[in-house]
């Protein structure tokens, strides 16, 4: 029986061991990990995050926080796996890309605040490096292709969507098609000019502002000074801008104090803010960049 309580937090949030059906290469270095985790799948909107852990032995001993990248739905149409798309980069991500079919992951989420479902003409999503993976869903949520969560949002939030991404190379743009496939118009940009524009990804920007003709909104995720530099152009340009932030996390749920991040409050100052619960999503304008 329902006690009439709004739902919390924790009543979202599932932690457990949860089956690898699949973890391929889908560019250099970089893997696809599909994890069957029902309740989870359920829950999760786009932007937010789980944690992960190896359950083979104690290093490394944390999770470490990876951005929801697609749900999965079973032949009935449900949710039933979470896929999660992850560069091999340190201790964990490397023995991460290690674990075959059949073997089980600690997982606990959906973490964080997410992206807010916001009516807009046109989506700008700039990801720089590996920032990619929060805007599948995102685009597929706004273009009203797929509804994600619970029921309080509503697909088909905008009328087009543009992934802006930037690698060093070619070889490290991970799945481009699955954007293509969901409606998104993608500009690529590589620091040796393998493919798309060669220089920065955030020179693409203030053309596609320009050219948009109707509201815009650009989110973001990457590196920091990749960050720094949107939040610039956004805040020069007068366009709303959110960014998802990859701050180291220990704990993922607001109780280790390992993920603070300096954000501007109303009266004028700033304070520490957990990126794990207060975020990994802020305004751009509150970010306070080191
Ligand atoms: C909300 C959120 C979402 C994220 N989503 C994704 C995602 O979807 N995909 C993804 O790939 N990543 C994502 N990340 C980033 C990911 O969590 C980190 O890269 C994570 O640390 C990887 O764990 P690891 O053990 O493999 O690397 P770690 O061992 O933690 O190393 C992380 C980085 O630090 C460097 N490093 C490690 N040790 C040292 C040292 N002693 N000196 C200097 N540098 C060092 C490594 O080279 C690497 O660049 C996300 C982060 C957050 C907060
Ligand atoms: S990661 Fe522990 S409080 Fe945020």
């Amino acid at each position: 029986m329902s006690c009439g309580c709004k739902p919390t937090y924790p009543d979202r949030t599932w932690h457990g061991a949860a089956e690898v059906i699949e973890n391929t290469a889908v560019a250099e270095g970089t893997y696809r990990i599909r994890l069957v985790c029902p309740h989870l799948a359920a829950h999760a909107v786009p932007g937010q995050f789980v944690m992960l852990r190896l359950r083979s032995g104690d290093d490394p001993l944390l999770g470490r926080p990876l951005a929801m990248y697609e749900v999965v739905l079973n032949d009935a149409g449900e949710p039933w796996a979470l896929d999660i798309v992850y560069l091999a980069i340190g201790k964990m991500t490397r023995c991460l890309a290690m674990v075959g079919s059949g073997e089980q992951i600690d997982v606990w989420g959906p973490l964080g605040n997410g992206f807010p479902a916001e009516p807009v003409d046109h989506l700008i999503m700039v990801g720089g490096g590996i920032g990619q993976t929060p805007f599948l869903a995102l685009s597929q949520e706004a273009l009203g292709r797929r509804a994600y969560g619970q029921a309080d949002r509503r697909p088909g939030w905008a009328k087009r969507a543009t992934l802006c991404y930037g690698a060093r190379s070619e070889r490290l743009l991970a799945c481009v098609d699955d954007f293509c496939n969901a409606g998104v118009t993608v500009r690529l940009a590589t620091d040796d000019g393998s493919t798309g524009h060669r220089g920065l990804v955030t020179d693409l920007i203030e053309p596609l502002v320009g050219e948009s003709g109707g509201s815009c909104r650009i989110v973001s995720c990457g590196p920091e000074p990749m960050l720094k530099a949107v939040v610039e152009i956004a805040r020069r340009l007068g366009v709303p801008c959110q960014a998802s932030l990859e701050t180291p996390m220990a704990c993922g749920m607001g109780i280790c104090f390992s993920c603070v991040t300096k954000i501007r409050d109303d009266a004028g100052g700033w304070d520490y803010r957990r990126t794990c619960i207060d975020g990994p999503v802020f305004d751009a304008e509150k970010i306070v960049f080191d």
